[in-house]
């Protein structure tokens, strides 16, 4: 009851009345849907089941044909077994059409043949887009995205992710990743907005609310999914999945904050993180799951486990004797769907122990409650079929255009030795490195296939970078020798020939793309054969322009001073290589600033926001690129840096800077404001983003930028845990401009 109140008085508080009015006429069906379910329909519902399991090509699918249902198997799942919510692929991404069959197959069956009638929840991870409908739009990945700052870009990529899931008659996505990419060895480090927590809670509200919408029942909207609660990306040893040791005070001051900001948003959904954390495997967390993320963030949707890990509870962690006591143990933490996802032990397990009296049934019944809010909220009810005739909004010329504009606003400038950027269209120039001519290189994970490395997959209209630079200047002035694969020597000497008719050198460089655990690596340094090629091009004394497309910050530091440019390209999505060569061109003038810190040496990383004991002579921060960095071809001045008179620590600050472009070309630059707590009872960081705002400015134009300091920005976690924000003094920083002011 209790939660419920909690829940109409923050869907008023966020949406309005309209929507009070609809939670409160669900809740109420809800409370009679429950009342009719057995036990069998309540365990069903906390089910989740992967589509591999009940194609006929199970795992053995190729990924290029269509994938077919096994209805008796797809019947015993949904009529037997109760099943409540299915997910994934079989294997790789489906056509608009063929994902149409499955899900009206499905919810055939739910719908029309089930004693309740309950429609499938159907989850999948559209990372950056659909990932798994064929030809759909797919966008900068997350980290690539935040470099953009631009609120606009993240929400609209968000809206347009849902409006293709939703055409293809998929409700869910197991998207935003809200963990903090401060650990570079981490594989899933470009799933991230990067390392900074003000940056990523920023960005967590914009994509909850693109992606839900205003009205959840909308065609167009989709259910959030904000993971993985929390603390996956801080692995002690930077592989996937490995266990991290995270202090309450770090976790509530860093990693919580983009949590809480979903979940104030909306988020129908969370995922739980596959690891452990200070020794407790998340799924297990009673703390973490209900005390934290439900009862005090008020989190009134359902958490559903990721793939195996209530089972991993005893196979893996061994904190568990049996899989039933496994099955307890993650259901009495919180977790209220299993993602199982291969067979139904789950919900056979989750019965007995009802039965038996070991889980109680309003534990189950609470599950059951925020499984059906979010299906009720999503219009399933009316509605589970897919909405044909959003087909034609599907991967449209205007979506193309949003998806080149957050590419070419992401793409970082970090080095233009002698403005040796923008190139004259007429520049003969030798291509060279393993990256240059597929997409899976511009796409990374979560592409169509899972970990991204199906060629024959993505669409043949879209450009690689090297198809972009023939369009770009002209196919007679680009000349492609591979040189080296991403880790094998081809054939350096044939491009090093090559170079001698050429103006410049642009070497394109980086990573394959991989997902999870197969992305594991022990060494950050980019790969020693693409380390041997810009070596080998430099002795041409050719200038080199070194261009990157990476899932995380590879260290090339044995190379950088021998190349004149550097343009991190990340992993800019499907129109990136179009998006890159605008930038080499001028036609579009970079304003990407990196959401994370380059490391320089592959151990010893250290994020911006670091502490004052790491300042000295020894320790201090020094990257090959420091957070914020990135480069463009026109020049800003900032002036007036005004901080208001505050008086104490409840009162609001207001703070303006007027910018000015005092360079030839149009420039776009995100304003970032730094705030430093100069004394605390605890080490603060030296200085922490607490405000960005991107600006578009003319030559010559200037513009006043304004932000708001409220107290909840000054905060932080005490000694004792506590929230407090503490008297004294605070810079506040603008570029090269800052103000100490003293609050009491
Ligand atoms: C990943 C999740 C993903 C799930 C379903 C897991 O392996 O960790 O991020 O949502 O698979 O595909």
């Amino acid at each position: 009851m209790k939660f419920k109140i909690l829940l109409i008085l923050f869907v008023f508080i966020v949406k309005g009345n309209a929507q009070v009015k609809n939670v409160m006429e669900n809740e109420s069906k809800i409370d009679s849907l429950i009342s009719q379910m057995t036990i069998e329909e309540k365990v069903g519902q906390m089910t989740q089941i992967a589509l591999q399991s009940f194609s006929i090509e199970g795992k053995n699918r190729v990924q290029t044909e269509p994938l077919h249902i096994d209805i008796n198997k797809l019947r015993e799942l949904i009529l037997k077994y109760k099943v409540g919510s299915l997910l994934n692929t079989g294997q790789a991404a489906n056509s608009l059409e063929s994902w149409h069959e499955i899900i009206t197959t499905i919810q055939d069956v739910a719908t029309k043949e089930s004693r309740l009638k309950i429609p499938i929840l159907y989850g999948i991870d559209a990372i950056h887009g659909a990932t798994y409908t064929l030809g759909s739009t797919l966008f900068p990945q997350g980290f690539t995205i935040a470099a953009s700052r631009n609120r606009e870009l993240v929400r609209k990529s968000a809206e347009i992710t849902s409006l293709e899931m939703r055409a293809s008659g998929i409700p869910w996505n197991f998207n935003p990743v809200l963990g903090l990419a401060r650990e570079p060895y981490w594989p899933r480090f470009w799933e991230t907005f990067g390392e900074d927590s003000y940056l990523t809670t920023e960005f967590a509200k914009e994509y909850v609310e693109g992606m839900q919408g205003d009205d959840l029942s909308n065609p167009t909207s989709g259910a959030a999914c904000l993971k993985h609660y929390i603390g996956y990306s801080l692995p002690n040893n930077g592989l996937d999945r490995t266990p991290a040791w995270i202090p309450e005070r770090v976790l509530r001051d860093l990693l919580l904050p983009p949590f809480a900001a979903g979940v104030k948003a909306g988020a129908l959904t969370v995922m739980a993180n596959s690891a452990e954390i200070n020794g407790i495997p998340v799924h297990s967390d009673y703390n973490l799951l209900t005390k934290v993320l439900k009862e005090e963030l008020g989190f009134s949707g359902f958490i559903v486990s990721d793939w195996m890990d209530v089972e991993r509870l005893h196979t893996r962690d061994g904190i568990s004797e049996s899989p039933k006591e496994a099955v307890k143990l993650a259901v009495m933490a919180g977790i209220d769907m299993s993602m199982v996802p291969l067979n139904v032990d789950f919900a056979i397990l989750l019965k007995e122990l009802v039965e038996e009296g070991e889980v109680p049934e309003s534990r189950i019944d609470d599950a059951v409650r925020r499984i059906l809010r979010v299906k009720f909220a999503l219009g399933l009810f009316n509605n589970p079929y897919p909405d044909k005739s959003l087909a034609s909004k599907f991967a449209s010329k205007e979506s193309a255009e949003i998806n080149k504009q957050a590419a070419g606003e992401s793409i970082t400038l970090l080095k233009n030795n002698n403005s040796i950027l923008p190139l004259n269209g007429n520049t003969k120039i030798l291509l060279t490195g393993p990256t240059a001519n597929k997409m899976m290189y511009l796409n990374g994970g979560w592409s169509y296939v899972w970990q991204g490395n199906n060629e024959a997959l993505y669409p043949k209209e879209k450009n690689t970078f090297y198809e972009a630079l023939q369009v770009g200047f002209g196919k007679g002035n680009v000349k492609y020798v591979e040189g080296v694969g991403i880790d094998s020597v081809i054939n350096i000497q044939d491009a090093v020939d090559a170079a001698k008719d050429s103006d410049v050198i642009i070497a394109s460089l980086g990573e394959a793309p991989y997902c999870e655990t197969p992305g594991n690596i022990f060494d950050l340094t980019l790969e020693e054969a693409q380390l041997k090629l810009v070596d080998e091009l430099a002795k041409t004394g050719k200038p080199i322009i070194l261009v990157l497309f990476e899932g995380r910050p590879r260290v090339i530091s044995k190379i950088v001073d021998k190349v004149a440019a550097v343009v991190l390209g990340y992993l800019p999505g499907l129109e990136g290589g179009d998006a890159t060569v605008d930038i080499l061109l001028g036609k579009i003038n970079p304003s990407g600033k990196l959401p994370f810190s380059y490391p320089k040496t592959v151990s010893g990383n250290t994020t911006y926001d670091y502490k004052p004991i790491e300042e000295s002579e020894d320790n201090h921060y020094k990257p090959q690129w420091p957070f914020g960095h990135g480069l463009s071809y026109t020049s800003f001045e900032y002036n007036d840096l005004v901080v208001s008179n505050a008086q104490t620590i409840n009162d609001e600050i207001h703070i303006s800077v007027t910018i000015k472009n005092v360079g030839e070309v149009d420039g776009k630059e995100s304003v970032e404001l730094y705030v430093t707590d100069k004394f605390g009872s605890v080490s603060r960081p030296t200085r922490q983003l607490k405000g960005f705002d991107k600006v578009n400015l003319k030559p010559g134009e200037e513009k006043k930028v304004k932000f708001i300091i409220t107290p909840e920005n000054l905060s932080f976690y005490n000694r004792e845990n506590k929230k407090v924000i503490e008297p004294g003094e605070f810079i506040f920083q603008i570029n090269n401009l800052s103000k100490t002011i003293s609050l009491k």
